[in-house]
């Protein structure tokens, strides 16, 4: 069944290749970690039937990715490695949970190994140049995963989602899903991501053009004034991080109000608001309405039950199959597919892109976003 979902996405060579490769679906990790967030099954498994052999073409690809801790990052490592397996290439894949040199040795491990090609979605978008430069040295191709590579040279393609967009949706959910009335003024707080993500700052940028109007006119109101992205980012976009900031921001300036909305860039983040509300006795009466991104398992879960509102649903496959195209790209000199060749500048280059597009997901459409196509079944949405 999932097989036909799947073939509704992604291109018919795509699905012919996933069948051929789908042998396995565990997630081959280099540290054994525990996953931080409730929830970290990934979506959208591709089916278990046997699969003929795949003819290794004799190259090898280096995944690098940040951490385990988060659902999306587990999806996105697997989905990596079952496309590019089978085309053939073996596949390095590697989780740093969130330690920059980790990252940094397990990248030059992979140099040392003899990989023809990296795929890096990494942790702190700058600390990586060193390496980045002995890649090229080795000449050994680089693409940035989801998070665009700073300050290098070094790098071919980026595949991500419009980050700017999902800062966007995330306002623009927030401006038609809420009463904005000067006279009648709503409370907002930010819980914003990793200063050390270039994503994050676009995130906040889509955002703020979005609800800057409201703030100016009294619409909405941030209590403790933690409006600028210097005061309400999130280091590693951490959940206990935020679940304390939370809990500051309500006793020291919602004791005698209440707050209404948590525009929140992170599914993590909202859990960890979600536990600071229910800390400080919100319920179902007063429940404020609260963002998200990446439409987790148990972010989805949340949404049906009511204590999330929305998320931002990225088919982690989609960008996967994008990403290969670039790997092909630049083993084979295939034409990658690129959409953007204007946005990404590292401040050394502008990086070319292909920019997938985030959808907001909410209880009203879920169904058709995340179930219709297979990411996630009715049963692992209703299972406890
Ligand atoms: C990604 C988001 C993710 C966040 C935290 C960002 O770089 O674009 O999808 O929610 O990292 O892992």
């Amino acid at each position: 069944m999932k097989k036909k979902v799947l073939s509704a996405i992604l291109s018919v060579a795509m699905v012919a290749s996933l069948l051929v490769g789908c042998g396995s679906s565990s997630a081959p990790a280099a540290s054994e970690a525990p996953a931080a967030t409730e929830e970290a099954a990934p979506a959208a498994e591709a089916t278990e039937e046997a699969a003929p052999a795949v003819e290794a073409n004799g190259k090898k690809v280096g995944v690098a990715m940040p951490t385990q801790s988060s659902e999306r990052w587990i999806n996105d490592g697997s989905n990596m490695k079952k496309q590019l397996e089978a085309l053939g290439y073996e596949v390095d894949l590697q989780y740093a949970e969130d330690d920059v040199q980790a990252q940094v040795s397990q990248i030059e491990n992979m140099i040392a190994s003899g990989v023809n090609c990296l795929v890096i979605a990494s942790i702190d978008s700058s600390a990586l140049v060193n390496v980045e430069k002995q890649a090229k040295d080795a000449g050994i191709p680089v693409i940035a995963y989801d998070r665009l590579l700073m300050d290098t040279d070094a790098v071919s393609y980026y595949a991500t989602f419009d980050n700017k967009g999902v800062g966007t949706a995330i306002g623009k959910y927030i401006v038609e899903h809420t009463e904005l009335d000067p006279a009648d003024p709503k409370t907002i707080e930010f819980f914003m991501g990793s200063p050390d993500d270039n994503n994050a700052h676009m995130l906040y940028a889509g955002l703020m053009e979005q609800v800057q109007p409201y703030l100016d006119d009294g619409s909405l109101v941030c209590k403790s004034g933690q409006v600028d992205f210097e005061s309400n980012n999130t280091l590693r976009w951490d959940q206990q991080t935020a679940m304390k900031r939370c809990e500051d921001i309500l006793t020291g300036y919602y004791a005698d109000d209440e707050l209404d909305i948590i525009a929140s860039a992170f599914d993590g983040l909202s859990y960890g608001c979600k536990s600071a509300l229910e800390g400080a006795g919100y319920t179902a009466d007063n429940w404020p309405l609260i963002t998200g991104q990446d439409a987790e398992l148990m972010a989805t879960k949340n949404i049906i039950a009511g204590t999330q509102t929305m998320s931002i649903a990225k088919d982690t496959r989609i960008l996967a199959e994008k990403c290969v195209t670039m790997v092909q790209a630049v083993l084979e000199g295939a034409e990658p597919e690129i959409n953007d060749t204007e946005t990404y500048n590292n401040n050394v280059i502008v990086v070319p892109s292909y920019l997938c597009e985030p959808v907001a997901v909410d209880k009203d459409n879920y169904k058709e976003v995340l179930v219709d196509t297979g990411y996630y079944t009715e049963d692992q949405l209703a299972a406890e």
